[in-house]
């Protein structure tokens, strides 16, 4: 197979498939899908995209060939920075640095202040909304001791809360106040804390800053998610309990939906020619909607068993999501928090919205008593 005969979706003879991106991407990648396990976009660069378990094998396990360097997260201010941004070898140091913290050992003593921070709704609320409060107070607990100012970063993270491209619009402005807000938190935090035992890390106030924008969107939305399927169900069911429910939210709906890297260098995957400089990116949400790997994958069945490689809602290999650990437990302690029957969807749409991360379009009414 060459490049040149890969099969693509209906494209523009122009424009190619940016107009289509730009409209509904989730439609335009499942239609790429049913035309081949690997297949070519036209965006404003050619872009290669795989979604089966070698591609993701190949793409993610193999820093030194596919870089972060040039890729899509470069293309937000909340993203462009930090470990995020790194390539190997110091990619890999900093992951050293940063790993043993957000551990689930090194967490666990945050759970019961999480706990404290979960306010029930009363009556009739919006999902989103309360699902967006509820982690950037949990974030505010782990990442900062519960000392940056809520105000400040509510302000910082709205634009990743709402649909469409105004996460990608630089606001240097905003930015220096919270990295100002960050540095003076971090010179004075209590002992046994996640910015005190980081302390002196090079780069500290953008990690954290980094970790803050990449930990908030994705977990309020499985969160938003989580609540309105949870709505539909009598109790925790016995046979599986909150963990597998929570896997199921995250394959039908993973946040981080689409990934991407930049080839190094000329490379073949999957029997498939990889010029120097191609974007290549992998889709967890085509990967978990794929039937091969997900009988009857629209249906929310939790307790299913997970494919090597074809469960990737926190990625997988050395990139994997710093904070895998940080977000279960957040979503862990907020979900166990309901009285289950007490639940009911009132009005919504939960339909699935691309943006930086996958959302649901909304609103989602909901109620609580
Ligand atoms: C349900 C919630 C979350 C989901 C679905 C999620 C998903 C992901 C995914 C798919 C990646 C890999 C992106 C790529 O390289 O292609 C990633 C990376 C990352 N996530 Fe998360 N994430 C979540 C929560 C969090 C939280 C709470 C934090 C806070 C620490 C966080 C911090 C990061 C960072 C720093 C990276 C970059 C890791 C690296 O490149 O080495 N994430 N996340």
């Amino acid at each position: 197979m060459t490049t040149e005969t890969l099969p693509r979706p209906v494209a523009h003879p122009v424009f190619g498939h940016l107009g289509r991106w730009g409209k509904d991407p989730l439609d335009l990648l499942t239609e790429g899908a049913r035309e081949g396990s690997v297949f070519e976009l036209r965006l404003w660069r050619r872009a290669l995209v795989g979604y089966r378990p070698e591609w993701n094998r190949a793409v993610l396990g193999d820093l030194e060939t596919f870089r972060s360097d040039g890729s899509l997260s470069g293309l937000t201010p909340y993203l462009a920075g930090g470990v995020v941004h790194a390539d190997v070898p110091r990619h890999d140091e900093r992951r050293r640095e940063l790993n043993p913290h957000f551990a689930s050992r090194a967490l666990a003593a945050a759970a019961d202040t999480l706990r404290e921070q979960t306010e029930l709704p009363q009556g009739r609320f919006e999902a989103l909304a309360w699902a967006g409060r509820t982690v950037r107070r949990m974030l505010n607990t782990v990442l900062f001791a519960g000392r940056l100012p809520d105000r400040l970063l509510a302000a910082f993270l709205a634009p990743l809360d709402q649909p469409g491209p105004r996460a990608l619009v630089p606001r240097p402005l905003l930015f220096r106040r919270i990295e100002g807000a960050i540095a003076r938190v971090v010179t004075n935090v209590p002992e046994g804390s996640l910015p005190a035992a980081l302390a002196g890390t090079d780069g500290l106030v953008e990690e954290l800053r980094i970790a803050l924008a990449a930990g908030y969107d994705t977990t309020a939305h499985t969160l938003a998610w989580a609540l309105w399927h949870l709505a539909g169900i009598a109790e925790w069911p016995a046979w599986t309990g909150v963990e597998p429910f929570i896997d199921e939210v995250l394959r039908l709906y993973p946040a981080g939906w689409l990934g991407s890297r930049v080839a190094a260098h000329d490379t073949m995957v999957t029997g498939v020619p990889i010029p120097a400089g191609t974007l290549v990116i992998y889709s967890p949400y085509l990967t978990h909607r794929e039937p091969d790997l997900w009988p009857d994958p629209d249906r929310f069945r939790p307790g299913r068993p997970r494919p090597a490689w074809g469960y990737l809602p926190f990625a997988a290999g050395r990139r994997t999501c710093l904070g895998t650990h940080l977000a279960r437990l957040m979503l862990h302690t907020a979900l166990s928090a309901f009285r289950v029957p007490s639940l009911t969807r009132v009005s919504g749409n939960p339909a699935a919205r691309t943006g930086i991360t996958l959302r649901p379009e909304g609103p989602l009414w909901m109620e609580y008593r």
